[in-house]
């Protein structure tokens, strides 16, 4: 049902446009009671052999939804409502910022992918903490808070600029994420050199230590999957070093690679971030070489076209401790994350393992027997 109204009504309109509708629809409904009750019921059943702990977090399942669908927290519960198990808002930014010139999203239809160009649009720390803040949470979800840099701020000051953010936004954040990896703010990806990655990550660590007492906010980085794998192998050496919480990967490429002949060369061409089902082997790569790198010392988040229950359990037996999706939502619509949901659970059922923990990493404790 929801393809035959994608195809009859998103898909005539300009994909930003959509992506507003839906998500006003969504608040709408999340504002609802009687609605939010039975579309979260229908919608984002519970799984209790499902339950997550990761993070030193509780989670009713593994799957989230992926930053850049929620970049200023106003949609949490909306998308609780629709059975994601943690939200991760952002990418937020130190100060407010506009982002590209429009148009700056494109669907690749028959590709099942996404070309963006956004550019970190969105309200700024401040305004977000303070909706954080103001928040009263309907449904009980995790919520990660990713920061990243202010166009305008040159990358030589790019560490305070990250510090500002953690400051206003930490004590709101269940787990904050260090960005590096967008390809459309100017020199951001020069920041996953560790060189640069390391003296970010310690401020970042150090601010969040500071302004949020009595619990440790865990602390994530979000990479590219366009890294070179020794980038890759020294991203995941700098995090144990350092001693972060995780690693997420990964981000949208700028590889064009993956994509078959079917989308028109002229949307091919469009400049930006690649996110969908061409993005999907590389992220799997690079989280199979980050697990047999760094094993269960790091929770890993598995994200990168994901788009139905066997991507995810992939992700899982890969290493991944959380998966998330976002282009993947757009084309499947609102039974997303129910699918994954039902088919993580059933094929838990039929597998070895008796829990979803034991299952993680299983494809490469296997390969080493
Ligand atoms: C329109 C759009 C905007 C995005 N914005 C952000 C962002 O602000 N911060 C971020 O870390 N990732 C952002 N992403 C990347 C996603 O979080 C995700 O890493 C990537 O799209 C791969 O997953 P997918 O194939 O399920 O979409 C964005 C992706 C899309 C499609």
């Amino acid at each position: 049902m929801y393809k035959l109204f994608f195809n009859l009504v998103f898909k005539r309109m300009d994909p930003e446009q959509a992506h507003y509708m839906a998500f006003r629809w969504i608040r709408l409904a999340a504002r609802t009671p009687v609605l939010r009750t039975f579309l979260a019921a229908w919608l984002a059943p519970r799984h209790k052999e499902l339950r997550t702990e990761a993070l030193g977090l509780r989670m009713h399942g593994p799957f989230g939804l992926a930053a850049g669908f929620d970049k200023n927290a106003v949609a949490i519960d909306g998308m609780s409502m629709l059975g994601f198990d943690h939200i991760e808002i952002g990418t937020v930014t130190a100060r407010a910022q506009p982002g590209n010139p429009k148009k700056r999203l494109f669907r690749l239809v028959p590709d099942r992918a996404l070309i963006n160009r956004m550019g970190f649009n969105n309200e700024g720390s401040a305004a977000v903490a303070a909706r954080l803040a103001a928040r009263t949470p309907v449904f009980n979800t995790v919520v990660g808070v990713n920061i990243g840099k202010t166009k305008v701020v040159p990358e030589e000051e790019a560490v305070a600029d990250y510090v500002a953010s953690t400051e206003r936004l930490a004590r709101h954040a269940d787990y904050l994420v260090v960005n590096v990896s967008s390809p459309n703010t100017p020199g951001l990806r020069n920041l996953q050199a560790t060189e640069s990655l390391r003296p970010l990550l310690t401020a970042v660590r150090e601010a969040a230590d500071r302004v949020v007492t009595g619990r440790r906010v865990p602390l994530l980085v979000k990479i590219a999957p366009d890294l070179a794998d020794e980038d890759v192998d020294a991203v995941a050496d700098l995090a144990l070093e350092l001693g972060l919480d995780g690693i997420i990967a990964t981000n949208t490429t700028i590889a064009r690679e993956g994509l078959g002949l079917k989308s028109s060369p002229a949307l091919v061409k469009e400049t930006g971030g690649l996110s969908g089902a061409p993005v999907k082997e590389r992220s799997l790569e690079v989280l199979r070489r980050l697990y047999a790198r760094v094993g269960d010392r790091l929770v890993l988040v598995g994200v990168g076209g994901v788009e139905n229950a066997e991507d995810a359990w992939q992700r899982i037996l890969a290493g991944a401790t959380l998966v998330q999706g976002y282009s993947a939502f757009i084309y499947e619509g609102p039974f997303y994350a129910r699918a994954i949901h039902k088919g993580l659970a059933a094929r838990l059922a039929n597998s070895p393992y008796a829990t979803l923990a034991e299952a993680v990493g299983a494809e490469n404790r296997k390969a080493a027997l």
